[in-house]
């Protein structure tokens, strides 16, 4: 039988997703607790582990070099890959919000909004019936209304502590995100006992939690 690979995305969705499998009873080694290794192969579950940067989670799974993987919903939002979201793991609650310097208000000609979102936020904009200059980054956003880069930040707020501590304020919630776990529509198919196995004992362990 082919092992399932399993795109995972490095940094704060890793701790909760591996404790996840752990509790859906799948033995993950030592290497998941420290490690730099970018493949981890687990025989003894017939699986394996591709770590990868949170964004480009879905591009794998889209091209099928890994069967499943999970992302954050705002992930998902941006990429907009040819996947299925087969579930929503209730872990890692966070959104993305509209957010700027205290007591301002929009300049009134082509707007800046700072992002590593583009495409989210500019069908937010859209939608809202603003039209603003979107300026992409890839990290630090709340940096760009301090120094004068932009009007406002499109953003996650998960404890809100990064917003405080530089001085920002929220001015409106655009849409909760949690992680889900994706499939490759072919995987799916093809693969579909083993991997609806692992959707029965993930979907076992999830705990859903209020919305903050
Ligand atoms: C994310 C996000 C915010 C922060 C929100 O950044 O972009 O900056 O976390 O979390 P908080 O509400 O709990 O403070 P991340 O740490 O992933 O780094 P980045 O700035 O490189 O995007």
């Amino acid at each position: 039988m082919k092992e399932l690979t399993i795109a995972m995305p490095k940094g704060r969705i890793f701790e909760e997703a591996v404790v996840m499998l752990k509790q859906a009873g799948y033995k993950l080694p030592p290497e998941f607790d420290d490690s730099r290794k970018l493949i981890i192969e687990v025989p003894e579950e017939n699986l394996r582990f591709i770590l990868a940067k949170p964004m480009d989670v879905p591009t794998y799974v889209e091209h099928g070099v890994a069967d499943l993987g999970i992302a954050g919903k705002d992930v998902m939002l941006e990429e907009e890959r040819d996947v299925y979201e087969l579930l929503d793991l209730h872990i890692s609650h966070c959104y993305l919000a509209v957010a700027g310097l205290p007591n301002t208000t929009m300049n009134e000609v082509a707007p800046r909004i700072a992002t590593k979102y583009p495409n989210v936020a500019s069908s937010y904009f859209r939608e809202q019936g603003e039209q603003v200059e979107i300026i992409k980054l890839n990290g630090s956003i709340e940096i760009a209304p301090i120094i004068g880069l932009t009007d406002r930040i499109v953003d996650i707020v998960s404890t809100g502590q990064t917003l405080k501590d530089n001085g920002l304020v929220e001015y409106e919630r655009i849409v909760d995100i949690t992680s889900r776990l994706i499939v490759n529509p072919v995987s799916y198919r093809i693969q579909h006992e083993r991997i609806q196995e692992m959707v029965d004992r993930l979907g076992q362990v999830i705990s859903v939690k209020p919305v903050k």
